[in-house]
Formats: structure tokens, C-alpha cells, sequence
């Protein structure tokens, strides 16, 4: 087992001490005395900590953005770490450095570093990306004084200059992914007496480590950790430690999409309990596009490409945005513990604010969507800006309609209880009925039987009643949006 962690920084092996707790943002400011690196909000918001992380995966290395103040130091083992010191080569700035001076799209500073990792992980990763693509790599860098626009012709300056994804790779990376795919991973343990980080390569090795490391795993000491993106925040800002962060996100079994597609069976989307929000987007785009377009509204790229569906479900937050969406379809989560695995429907998972079914130890292995029995499914969220926030209220819904009847409905609601509901009541009350306005303005009473919002920062009780009614027939008009679309194509 490693106590130091080595991976590669703009195309140099290092082999570094790192603590539990440390974060990319600290090792390279504090201990590598790369200051490129900016600190803004220390939460993921603002991008000023944008790094390019290098990873093996199904046998080629991926490129990602991360936030550097939410991704844990320990985390860069076998990893690639590109900082804005690396762009600039021979004295010669990178074209996407020059491309952002010639559109006049840096002033301060403070945030450019950040934006010009961002575009260098969408070409890196994508060879010919669209705007929109672009969009929603640079949709978590706030620059708030030069202006977006500027940043937006970065790509046409890329286009005069006739510069394709292949001639943005920095020299070093080609004999650095050699080095990457040769590297043998193994376990990572660092421990100072006070925090302790462990990263098993298999869930082999995990079940071992539980069972014999019984004074760190046992009682509230042990915290699992995937992307991170909700524990570091608990850690730097409302200091919240744990004895032991036992990372699971190396464990290539999580990290599996595919379908269950057997004669008898119901076809089903199995998501491994490691797959980051960003594989998401991109792999269920066909079979189950509206979780693609729910992901794709929640946080941003930097924060989607490490952080886990697994990861938002066990966070519980009554607001986490896939899990109206999974319950009303009714997906099913693997837990997996030492003594063996076993199933629990999603809507049977949260037990109270912040309680849910899993015990300690036990980790989700895999969530079961199951797939094509409605034939409309909407998801809508209510919050302060369109994108890269989080709700005051979310809302799913599932329909099966035949004939203009609605045969099955299933809806679950987010932000209006200690947990994400779902609404037998009201998804009974829908059945047999019309598909119509007025089947859904009828349901406006059931459905505050079954809800009791409280108020907070992000709404009153009463707003958020409100919101939970105004979604719903929000699905209605989404419905009758679909047909629109779908009558003026014919
Ligand atoms: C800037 C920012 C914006 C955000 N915006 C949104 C948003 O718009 N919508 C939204 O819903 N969320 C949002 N979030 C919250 C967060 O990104 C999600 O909840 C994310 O999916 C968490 O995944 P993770 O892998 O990073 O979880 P982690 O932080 O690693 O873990 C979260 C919890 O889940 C547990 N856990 C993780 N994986 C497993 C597993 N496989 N088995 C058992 N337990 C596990 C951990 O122990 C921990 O308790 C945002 C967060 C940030 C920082
Ligand atoms: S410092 Fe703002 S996202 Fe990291
Ligand atoms: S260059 Fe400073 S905020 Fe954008």
C-alpha cells in the first residue's frame, strides 16, 4: 500500500507526502509553490481553480476540468495534473492563451488561468467541439469583467489561426499517456494519527481493509468519498472531518454504463455506483435522454466530471436533482457490504433528513434504471439562475398514455420535505384520467396532502407549496410542448 501518492504534473513524475485533507488547490499553492492556481470561492462556484486532470479509463487517458478546491490531493495517483504553468512552452504562449488575449477576453487575471483550462480539457477530450459543447465546458468559470462574450470567440480566433484539438496538446503529452497506461495502480493509505485517506483499487481490497481496519471503519469514524464534491465542502466549510475518507472512485467495478437487455427481462440502465454526472450526459443521451438533460442542469462541468449519481443520492439533500427523476421511474440501488449485497428500491431509501437505508459501510454498487415502460418523462427544477444551481423545488414525473388516457403516472417532488417525496397519492389520482390541463389543476389539492414544505434561504412554506403545485402542470405544458414539436416535424 502507497503513504505517497505519485503522479505526473505537466509531464513530470513526482512523488509527493500529501495529508488526508489536502485539496490539488493546497499541494500546488502551499507545497508545490505553484501559484497559477486561484482561490475564489473554495466551493466549486467559481472556477478560479480550474485543473486538467489526465485518467486512464477503458484503455486510452481522458481529460477532464476539475475544481482544484474540491478535488483531494491524494485523488492524482497515476494521474495527469495540468496547471496553467504547464501551457506556455519555450517561451511561447499556448494558441489558446494567445486566442484569449486576441479576443480580449482577459483583464484581471484572476480568472483566466482558470478559463483557459477549461477550453484546453473540451479540446483535449472532444476534437471538433460544437458551441454548445464549449458552453458547457466554460459554464463554471465566472469572469465578471470582461465579459462572456469575449470569452466566446476563443473558439473563432482558435479558427482563423486554422488550430485543431490536435495542435493544442502540449508537447509532454504524448510521452506522458505512455507513461499513464504503463502505470500500475495499486491502493493509497495516508494516515497522521488525526485523518487517514484510503483508495482501494478493488472492491476485493475493500472488503479486506473493512474487515481488518475495524478502529477506523468502526462506528461514526468512516466517510466513503466518490467525486467529492459534497464531503469537501462539508470538510473546508462547515468543518466537518472524519477519521477515515475511504475513496472509492478508483475502483474501476463502479465505474461500469450498461444495459440490461435480456429476453424476459425489463430492459434497464445500470449505472456503476462510480460513474461520474459527466458520463451521464453523454451516455444516456439516447437511451434515457431526460436524465441526460436533468445532469446537464445541475452544478458544472468542472464539478460534473468527478462528482457521481451515487454520490447524490446518498448525500440526501432533499433538493438533489437525479433523485426525482430515479424515483419516479423507480430505479433500484445495489448496496454492497461485507456480508454480500442486496437491493433497495430508491423510493424506500431515505428514511429522514439526511437518513437513508445504507448501513456505515455499505456502498451502492449499482443503480437499476429501469427503461420504456412510459412514454413521457419530464423533470423541472425551480431555482435562482437557469444553470449551476441548486433547487428550491424540483419535480418528475413518468407518464404511461394510451389514447389520450394517462394509464400509469408516477411523480416524486424535491425541496418541499426532510426528503425527496414521492407521491403515490397524487400519481394515483392522475390515473384513468384525461390528459389534460384540467386532470392536472384537479390534482393541485391532492398533491399538498402529501407534502408539508418548510421554509428556508431558498423559499417560504407557502412559495414552495406554490412552486410543487406550478410543476406539476408544468409537466402538463412540457407534454403539449412535445406534441407541438412532434405535429410540426410531420
Ligand atoms: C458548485 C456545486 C454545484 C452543485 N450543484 C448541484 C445541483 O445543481 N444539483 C444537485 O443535485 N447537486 C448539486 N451539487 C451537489 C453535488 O455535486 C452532487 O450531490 C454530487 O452528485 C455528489 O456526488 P459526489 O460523487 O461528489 O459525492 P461525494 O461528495 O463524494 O459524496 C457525497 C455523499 O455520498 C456518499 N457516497 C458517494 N458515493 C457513494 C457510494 N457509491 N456508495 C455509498 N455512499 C456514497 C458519501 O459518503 C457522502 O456521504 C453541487 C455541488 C457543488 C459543489
Ligand atoms: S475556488 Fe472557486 S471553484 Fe474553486
Ligand atoms: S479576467 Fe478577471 S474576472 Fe475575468
Amino acid at each position: 500500500m502507497k503513504k505517497t501518492i505519485h503522479f505526473f504534473l505537466n509531464g513530470n513524475l513526482k512523488e509527493v507526502q500529501v495529508k488526508a485533507e489536502t485539496t490539488v488547490l493546497e499541494l500546488l499553492r502551499n507545497k508545490l509553490e505553484l501559484n497559477g492556481i486561484k482561490e475564489g470561492c473554495g466551493e466549486g462556484d467559481c472556477g478560479a481553480c480550474t485543473v486538467v486532470i489526465g485518467e486512464v479509463r477503458e484503455g486510452r487517458v481522458h481529460y477532464k476540468s476539475v475544481t482544484g478546491c474540491l478535488y483531494l490531493a491524494a485523488k492524482l495517483e497515476g494521474k495527469h495534473l495540468i496547471t496553467i504553468e504547464g501551457l506556455a512552452e519555450k517561451g511561447k504562449l499556448h494558441p489558446i492563451q494567445e486566442a484569449i488575449l486576441s479576443s480580449h477576453a482577459t483583464q484581471c487575471g484572476f480568472c483566466t488561468p482558470g478559463v483557459s483550462l477549461s477550453i484546453l480539457a473540451l479540446y483535449l477530450e472532444r476534437s471538433n467541439p460544437t458551441k454548445e459543447e464549449f458552453r458547457r465546458y466554460l459554464e463554471g468559470n465566472l469572469c465578471r469583467c470582461t465579459g462572456y462574450d469575449s470569452i466566446r470567440k476563443v473558439p473563432e480566433y482558435l479558427k482563423e489561426l486554422s488550430v485543431c484539438s490536435e495542435n493544442l496538446r502540449p508537447s509532454f503529452l504524448e510521452a506522458t499517456e505512455e507513461q499513464q497506461l504503463g502505470f500500475i495502480q495499486e491502493d493509497v493509505f495516508v494516515d497522521d494519527g488525526t485523518f487517514a485517506y484510503y483508495s482501494p483499487v478493488s472492491e476485493e481490497h475493500l472488503i479486506e481493509f473493512l474487515s481488518t481496519h475495524k478502529e477506523l471503519t468502526g462506528g461514526n469514524n468512516l466517510r466513503y468519498i466518490n467525486g467529492g464534491s459534497d464531503v469537501l465542502v462539508g470538510i473546508k466549510k462547515r468543518n466537518q472531518h472524519y477519521r477515515l475518507l475511504l475513496d472509492i472512485s478508483r475502483i474501476t467495478s463502479l465505474q461500469q454504463i450498461s444495459y440490461q437487455d435480456k429476453p424476459q427481462e425489463a430492459k434497464a440502465l445500470i449505472l456503476g455506483g462510480g460513474v461520474s454526472l459527466s458520463r451521464v450526459i453523454d451516455s444516456t443521451r439516447e437511451s434515457f435522454s431526460e436524465l441526460s438533460a436533468t445532469v446537464q442542469r445541475m452544478c458544472s462541468e468542472q464539478v460534473r466530471s468527478s462528482a457521481t449519481v451515487a454520490g447524490n443520492i446518498v448525500n440526501a439533500s432533499p433538493v438533489a436533482d437525479t433523485v426525482p427523476l430515479l424515483m419516479a421511474v423507480d430505479a433500484v440501488l445495489t448496496l454492497q457490504g461485507q456480508e454480500g449485497e442486496r437491493s433497495v428500491p430508491l423510493r424506500n431509501f431515505f428514511h429522514g433528513y439526511k437518513q437513508t437505508e445504507n448501513k456505515p459501510e455499505e456502498w451502492i454498487a449499482s443503480i437499476c434504471v429501469p427503461l420504456g415502460e412510459y412514454n413521457f418523462i419530464n423533470f423541472e427544477k425551480v431555482s435562482k439562475r437557469k444553470e449551476v444551481d441548486i433547487a428550491a423545488v424540483n419535480s418528475a414525473i413518468a407518464l404511461k398514455i394510451e389514447e389520450g388516457i394517462i394509464n400509469r403516472a408516477e411523480v416524486a417532488c424535491g425541496g418541499v420535505g426532510a426528503t425527496t417525496l414521492y407521491l403515490p397519492k397524487t400519481s394515483r389520482y392522475l390515473e384513468g384520467k384525461e390528459m389534460k390541463e384540467e386532470t392536472f389543476l384537479g390534482a393541485f389539492e391532492v398533491i399538498n396532502t402529501e407534502a408539508t414544505p418548510i421554509g428556508d434561504v431558498r423559499g417560504s412554506a407557502q412559495y414552495r407549496s406554490a412552486v410543487m403545485q406550478n410543476l406539476l402542470l408544468k409537466h402538463y405544458l412540457a407534454y403539449e410542448r412535445s406534441q407541438e414539436v412532434d405535429g410540426y416535424e410531420e
